[in-house]
């Protein structure tokens, strides 16, 4: 087994531990137009600590889109969410790595060989490599019992999500990707340093769009959040710059009472 420690660089600067506010939140980029994508970038970098890059925008936008996040000074959340046969994510997560993004995800649904294969992936690249901090997905928030009866998954997705939290941790990946709900169980069965990156986050008075379980940037860092993933409430948001700082207040001020 590898442990989550094993990691050097990226991992090393993103354990739980003295994060500044900022450097919480990361900004979900769900476009397919790379220009609006760089122009959210351009201008909320100096102010979050990075971007989170999923389906949409990197299959319409592909790596040059990792490249400016990265050349602007942002760490990137590469959220591919890979669920494959072992070797392939085994070569996915290896490509993630070499584009020098700093977390990448991996579906605990692909099982154990699946998700170790990822992790040996990241060790076997070479000394001084860029390696990120390889994140399972235990069950998507919109999965609910009726999905798991379909796909004949047993157990309600509480039992569901914690069984899955359980073999990521054992296959020791560096963290997980969970609803603001799970964070505290979560918490409890965890190595001190893991992360815990959680979406579903909106502001007292925001709209919670097309989520259901949503949680206010105090209430997941009160349960052990290491980051806040957070998208329409900032880049849907008039001054998207303006929305990113209201947040990094409503950060500041729970580590001020912490
Ligand atoms: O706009 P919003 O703040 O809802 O964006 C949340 C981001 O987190 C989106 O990119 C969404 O796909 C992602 N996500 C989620 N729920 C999960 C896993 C990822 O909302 N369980």
């Amino acid at each position: 087994m590898v442990a989550a420690n094993d990691f050097s660089l990226h991992a090393l600067e993103m354990t739980n531990s003295q994060l500044s506010p900022p450097a919480r939140l990361f900004v979900a980029l769900d476009t397919p137009e790379r220009a609006v994508a760089e122009r959210l970038i351009q201008s909320l970098s100096p102010y979050v600590g990075g971007f989170k890059i999923g389906k949409t925008l990197f299959t319409a936008a592909g790596p040059p889109v990792v490249a400016a996040a990265l050349a602007a000074g942002a760490r990137v959340f590469l959220d591919l969410k890979f669920h494959d046969i072992p070797n392939t994510v085994a070569g996915a997560t290896a490509a993630a790595a070499r584009l020098g993004v700093h977390l990448c995800t991996v579906h605990a649904l692909g099982g154990r060989a699946m998700l170790q294969a990822a992790q040996s992936a990241l060790v076997a690249l070479p000394a001084g490599a860029t390696r990120p901090v390889l994140l399972g997905v235990t069950l998507l928030t919109s999965a609910d019992q009726a999905l798991l009866d379909e796909v004949g998954l047993t157990g309600t997705p509480e039992a569901v999500a914690q069984r899955l939290a359980r073999l990521v941790i054992a296959c020791g990946l560096g963290g997980i990707v969970c609803s603001p709900r799970e964070i505290a169980g979560i918490r409890r069965i965890a190595p001190d340093d893991f992360i815990i990156a959680t979406p579903g986050i909106r502001p007292r008075d925001a709209a919670p769009d097309d989520q259901r379980r949503v949680a206010t940037p105090r209430e997941a860092l009160a349960a052990g959040a290491t980051y806040l993933v957070i998208g329409r409430p900032v880049t849907a948001a008039p001054d998207p710059v303006a929305a990113a700082q209201r947040l990094l207040e409503e950060v500041a001020a729970t580590e001020r009472m912490s």
